[in-house]
C-alpha cells in the first residue's frame, strides 16, 4: 500500500484554502492509503515563534482535522514535534542541500519580501524540513495545494541526492497530489492572490466562521462595476469569485451566474449572497463539530498520543536504516 504524508502548519484557524487544497483529499485518501497527517509545529516557528502562538494553534489544527472527519483509527494523526526522528533526518538532508537552491525557492523569496527583518535560517531550510517530514515515512503521495508544488520538487531532489550519494534506491520519489488531477489554488476575497492566513483580515473564510461572519466577509469582497460587453474576460477579482463558486456551489448555479455575466445581466449582490450561502452549507458539518471536540481535552490527548506512537514506530525504522546507510556504525 502506498504511503501518504501531509501536514498543516499550526499558525491559526483553518480556512477554505486548507480545506479544498489539502483536507478534502486527506478524507478521500484514508481508505486507500497508509496515511500520515500531522501538525507542522516546527515549521510554524519560522514565522510564529512564541509559546502563545504554539499552544492554541496546535490544538486548533488537531480539533479541525478531527471535526473535518480525519479518523484516528484509519489515519495516523500526530504532532511533528513528537517525532525526534524528523529533526535528525533534517540534519542529514541539510548536509546535501545547497544555499543557492534554497535561496531560489519562491516561497523563501516571498517570505523575505514580506518580512525582511526576520530572514532566519529556519526559513531558508524550510523545504529541507518538509522533505524530512515526507521522507521519514518514505511517502510517495503528498496531498497539498498548488503553492507547495515547488517544495515537493525539492523533496524529490533531496531524496534522489541521498540515493545517489550512498549509491542505493532508498527513498522513493514523493509527488504532490490532488484527486481532481490538478493542484488547486483557492483565491481569497481581496481580489488579489490566494486565500491565506497572513493575507489580511477578511481575505480568508475560516471553517469555524459563523454564517453571519461568512456573509459579511463575502458581501465585502472586491468587485468591479460589471461587464460592459457580452462574453468579455473576467478581471481577476471577478474570476476569483467564480473560482470560489466552482468549488462550493453546484454546476447549475455556476452556469447560471456565468451565463448572466456573459450576457451582462449579472448582479454581483445575488452572486455574493449565493456564494455565502453555499460556503455556509459546505462548512456546516465541520463547524458544528468544532466546539464539542475542542471541549474534550482527554480525547485530544489520547488521539495525539496514539498517533505519535504509531508515527514514531514508522520514523524509527527509517532513521535506523538511514544511520546505517550513512555509516554510523561505531564498531
Ligand atoms: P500551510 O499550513 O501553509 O497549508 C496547509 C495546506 O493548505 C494548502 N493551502 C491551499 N491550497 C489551496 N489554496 C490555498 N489558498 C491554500 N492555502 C493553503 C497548502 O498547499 C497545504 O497543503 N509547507 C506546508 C506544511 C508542511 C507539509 C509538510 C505539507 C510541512 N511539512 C510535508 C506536506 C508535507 C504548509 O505551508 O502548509
Amino acid at each position: 500500500m502506498e504511503t501518504v504524508v501531509s501536514g498543516i502548519r499550526s499558525t491559526g484557524k483553518l480556512h477554505l484554502g486548507n480545506y479544498y487544497g489539502a483536507i478534502k483529499n486527506f478524507l478521500k485518501m484514508q481508505d486507500e492509503y497508509n496515511c500520515f497527517f500531522f501538525i507542522a509545529d516546527y515549521h510554524s516557528l519560522t514565522t510564529h515563534p512564541t509559546p502563545e502562538n504554539l499552544h492554541g494553534s496546535v490544538k486548533q489544527v488537531l480539533v479541525e482535522y478531527l471535526a473535518a472527519g480525519i479518523d484516528p483509527e484509519r489515519s495516523t494523526i500526530y504532532v511533528q514535534s513528537d517525532l525526534p526522528q524528523i529533526p535528525e533526518l533534517y540534519l542529514f538532508l541539510n548536509m546535501n542541500a545547497y544555499m543557492g537552491e534554497l535561496e531560489r525557492s519562491t516561497s523563501f523569496k516571498d517570505k523575505v519580501r514580506a518580512n525582511p527583518d526576520n530572514v532566519n535560517a529556519g526559513l531558508l531550510t524550510y523545504p529541507v524540513l518538509m522533505a524530512a517530514d515526507i521522507l521519514i515515512h518514505k511517502a510517495t503521495k503528498v496531498p497539498v495545494g498548488k503553492d507547495q508544488e515547488q517544495h515537493l520538487e525539492m523533496a524529490r531532489t533531496f531524496g534522489n541526492r541521498f540515493n545517489r550519494l550512498y549509491n542505493n534506491e532508498y527513498f522513493p520519489e514523493p509527488y504532490a497530489f490532488n484527486f481532481t488531477e490538478k493542484l488547486v489554488k483557492i483565491p481569497g476575497l481581496d481580489g488579489k492572490g490566494k486565500m491565506g492566513k497572513s493575507e489580511g483580515e477578511g481575505n480568508a473564510v475560516y471553517l469555524s466562521d459563523s454564517p453571519e461572519v461568512i456573509r459579511k466577509k463575502v458581501m465585502r469582497a472586491v468587485t468591479d462595476s460589471g461587464p460592459t460587453e457580452p462574453n468579455m474576460a473576467k478581471p481577476d477579482e471577478i474570476q476569483n469569485l467564480f473560482d470560489l463558486l466552482k468549488v462550493v456551489s453546484n454546476d447549475e448555479t455556476y452556469k447560471y451566474f456565468d451565463e448572466s455575466y456573459n450576457n451582462c445581466q449579472i448582479r454581483y449582490g445575488d452572486l455574493k449572497k449565493q456564494l455565502a450561502e453555499d460556503m455556509t452549507i459546505a462548512t456546516e458539518p465541520v463547524r458544528n463539530r468544532i466546539e464539542e471536540i475542542a471541549a474534550n481535552t482527554s480525547y485530544l490527548k489520547e488521539v495525539s498520543a496514539y498517533g505519535a506512537e504509531k508515527a514514531r514506530a514508522s520514523a524509527a525504522k527509517t532513521i535506523n536504516e538511514v544511520r546505517e546507510i550513512i555509516g554510523f556504525k561505531k564498531f
